[in-house]
């Protein structure tokens, strides 16, 4: 359990979580996480950022062990969700001396969520430097990645940016530096998508104040360390900034096999014209790559059987996460069947009611699909392939 270097007097003390499956009883995880924390050793101080999941504190006290660490003067808490401020108040008990550096909305949190006692807690504001001895710790609010109270702190005689969150990745892994693989990127985009991608906004008004800094190492707080901060900068540039893609994303339910006619023949149509579409059948859903999939898609197709008058409660799931996770989208359709009558259109457009989606024609067919019906989804196709022309 040594303390890995990632720049000089700069150490990843953190946990790699090979077995974990699944974050906050929602997010699948298959290639588990890490909680990074790192040391920060300045001439006279030393600062902890970052504090690890509650369940994988005995690695960090093993490093920091290893390390030799007998004194902690700051932890800094960039963020108060408990995979990295979890294990705070068993630090601030082994380490008597130790203060908890974070911001101003982080201060409640902190105190609400780990109750941690408010004479250990100290605010710093945005822009303030704290002077470890040679190596200074400034902080930078950057808030809404992805809570209230986020922040980063950059060490500017290393130019190292630790991101908590922001540029993390679920991704488990004996390498601490990426060394500019783009093999770690798919975990990277799988994490934006799931976490980051409701704040692009928020990325947006902030990307200057990052890219200005030019930092040579960006450390964040699930995943590999880039050593090379090219490779994740330039895919945020992409997935944040850049317009959504020829793609289609076809998520559906058929129950009797109606549905799955037309969904085969928009597949077949969509292909025909050049147009990319990704079907997904919704029985057994990876809601991370579902969510992967929105980064890029210009369009939503929802294909769902009318069940007691609205849609399937799977691909209504599907709608509602869809308006939560905010993707650059652009148009919707549904298709599908029904028994006799129903009201699905109208419901599925008020749960991605947010996305302000252009409709595109629907197609629901009474049973099964008649010619007329695959005519409809041949048009279907037709006004994607246009829509998509301009891309
Ligand atoms: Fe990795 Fe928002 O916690």
């Amino acid at each position: 359990m040594d303390a890995r270097r990632i720049a000089e007097s700069i150490h990843w003390v953190g946990a790699v979580d090979w077995d974990r499956r699944l974050f906050d009883d929602l997010i699948p995880l298959p290639d588990g996480t890490t909680y990074n924390a790192y040391l920060v050793q300045g001439a006279e101080k030393t600062a902890l950022l970052d504090a690890v999941d509650p369940a994988m504190l005995d690695k960090l006290l093993a490093r920091l062990s290893s390390a030799g660490v007998q004194k902690i003067d700051y932890v800094v808490s960039h963020h108060t969700e408990q995979d990295h401020s979890g294990g705070i108040p068993c630090i601030l008990a082994q380490y008597p001396e130790a203060q908890v550096l974070a911001s101003d909305k982080a201060r409640g949190l902190l105190m609400d969520h780990l109750g941690l006692p408010a004479d250990r807690l100290r605010v710093v504001q945005n822009g303030e430097k704290v002077d470890l001895g040679g190596l200074t710790l400034e902080f930078i609010y950057f808030p809404w990645v992805h809570w209230p109270e986020t922040m980063l702190t950059w060490v500017p005689e290393r130019r190292v940016l630790f991101t908590c969150d922001l540029f993390g990745s679920h991704l488990a892994t004996s390498d601490v530096l990426a060394h500019g693989d783009p093999q770690v990127l798919p975990a990277a985009k799988r994490y934006y998508a799931e976490i980051m991608m409701p704040f692009r906004n928020f990325i947006e008004r902030n990307w200057a104040r990052v890219t200005a800094l030019d930092p040579a190492v960006i450390a964040p707080s699930h995943g590999p360390v880039y050593d090379e901060p090219r490779l994740i900068l330039d895919a945020y540039q992409e997935w944040v900034f850049g317009p959504p893609k020829n793609l289609v994303l076809l998520p559906y339910i058929s129950m009797h096999g109606s549905t799955r006619i037309l969904v085969e023949h928009l597949v077949d149509a969509c292909a025909r014209r050049g147009v990319r579409i990704e079907q997904m059948n919704l029985v057994d859903t990876d809601v991370g790559r579902l969510a992967m999939l929105l980064v890029d898609a210009a369009t939503i197709v929802l294909g769902t059987p009318t069940i007691l008058n609205g849609p399937h409660p799977n691909v209504a799931y599907v709608a509602l996460l869809a308006n939560l996770l905010k993707p650059k989208a652009r148009y919707l359709s549904v298709i599908g069947s029904l028994g006799w009558a129903g009201k699905t259109v109208e419901q599925l457009g008020a749960m991605v009611s947010s996305l302000k989606l252009e409709m595109l024609p629907t197609v629901l067919c009474k049973g099964l699909p008649k010619p007329a019906d695959l005519e409809a989804i041949e048009q279907l196709a037709q006004t994607i392939a246009e829509k998509h022309a301009g891309l």
